[in-house]
C-alpha cells in the first residue's frame, strides 16, 4: 500500500466493486503490486447496494476513483453505465475494469477474455491440440471466456442449466458455436478437447454436480475458472485421471494484471502474485 505507507490527499484510490466483495483476493493482489512498483495508490473493496445497479455504478464513477474492477452482479451494469467502452465491452456487453483517464473520463474495459487466454497459454501448449471447446455456464464469465477462446477454427459448445442463455451466447459467438442441453453434458464431455467450468458450480458455498470426467478423452484439458476452493471437485477428478488442468488463480491474476497495466502503464509480476495468493488461500480456509 502506497510508496510511503501513508495515505495523503494525492493517493490514488482504486476498488473492486461488487456484492459480496469481502471474499475478493483483488485487494491483496493489487496492493502488493502497488507496493512492488512504489506507487502512491491504495486498492479497497466496496460492497455496493444491489438495487439500481446502473445508477449506483454511475454514482461511483463520479467519485473520482482512479480505477476499479467490477464483479458479480455489476458487470453488465458497468458496461451500460459507462459512455466510453472498449471494443471488447461493446462485443461482450460486460465490463470488469473501469479506468479514469487524465481528463476524468471513465472508460470500461473487459480483461476477462484475454485473462482466460493468458491463463491457458501459461499453463499448457494448448492451441495445437484443442479444436472442440466445451464451456459450462453462460453468465458474464462464460461469455468473456467463450469470446477469448473462439477463433483459429476452434468449435465452441456451451452447456448451461438455463438453455436459453446458452443459445444466446452461442448465437453471439457466430460461426458453428452451438448450445448443448444440460442433460447432454456427459456426451459433450466425451467430444471435448478442452472443458472450461465458467459457472459457479463448485465454488465455496455453492452447489456442485457429479462431473462426467470419466467421459473425457485422454489428452483433454480441464480449466476451472473457480479459485475458491483452488482444488475444485472438477479439477480433482481430472487430475485423478491424469488429465492436464488449469486452476482459476491464473485467470484471476491475468485479468488483474491487464487491469493494473491499464491503470498504471506498468506490467506487474504475475508469478509473484501467484506465490503470494497461494499463501493467502489456505489461511482463508478456501
Ligand atoms: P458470472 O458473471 O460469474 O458468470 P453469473 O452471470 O451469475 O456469474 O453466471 C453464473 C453461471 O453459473 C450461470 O451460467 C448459471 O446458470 P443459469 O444461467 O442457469 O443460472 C450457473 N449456475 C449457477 N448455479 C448453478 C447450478 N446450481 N447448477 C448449474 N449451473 C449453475
Amino acid at each position: 500500500m502506497t510508496t510511503t505507507g501513508q495515505i495523503t490527499g494525492k493517493t490514488k484510490v482504486l476498488a473492486v466493486l461488487g456484492n459480496p466483495v469481502a471474499h475478493s483476493l483483488s485487494p491483496q493482489m493489487h496492493n502488493a503490486w502497488i507496493a512492488d512498483h512504489g506507487l502512491d495508490a491504495v486498492y479497497v473493496a466496496l460492497p455496493l447496494a444491489r438495487t439500481d445497479a446502473e445508477e449506483t455504478l454511475r454514482a461511483v464513477q463520479r467519485l473520482g476513483l482512479h480505477g476499479a474492477n467490477v464483479t458479480v452482479p455489476f458487470k453488465e451494469a458497468a458496461a451500460r453505465a459507462t459512455l466510453v467502452r472498449s471494443l471488447e465491452v461493446t462485443v461482450l456487453g460486460v465490463a470488469n475494469t473501469l479506468r479514469r483517464d487524465e481528463r476524468g473520463v471513465v472508460h470500461a474495459h473487459n480483461t476477462d477474455a484475454e485473462g482466460a487466454r493468458r491463463a491457458l497459454d501459461e499453463a499448457h501448449d494448448w492451441t495445437r491440440d484443442v479444436r472442440e471447446v466445451l464451456i459450462v455456464g453462460a453468465g458474464g464469465a462464460a461469455r468473456a471466456i467463450a469470446h477469448g477462446l473462439a477463433g483459429d477454427g476452434r468449435r465452441i459448445a456451451i452447456a448451461n442449466r438455463t438453455r436459453d442463455k446458452a443459445e444466446t451466447l452461442a448465437t453471439s459467438l457466430g460461426g458453428d458455436a452451438l448450445a448443448i442441453g444440460w442433460t447432454d453434458l456427459p456426451r459433450a464431455f466425451s467430444g471435448a478437447d478442452l472443458v472450461v467450468n465458467a459457472s459457479s458450480l463448485g465454488m465455496a458455498g455453492q452447489e456442485t454436480i457429479a462431473w462426467p470426467v470419466q467421459a473425457l478423452r485422454p489428452g483433454s484439458i480441464v480449466f476451472d475458472a473457480v479459485y475458491a476452493p483452488l482444488e475444485t471437485d472438477l479439477l480433482k477428478a481430472a487430475r485423478a485421471r491424469g488429465l492436464r488442468t488449469v486452476d482459476g488463480l491464473g485467470m484471476l491474476i491475468h485479468q488483474g494484471a491487464l487491469a493494473f497495466e491499464l491503470w498504471f502503464g506498468v506490467k506487474p509480476d504475475t508469478a509473484k502474485a501467484r506465490e503470494r495468493l497461494l499463501k493467502i488461500l489456505p489461511e482463508r480456509g478456501s
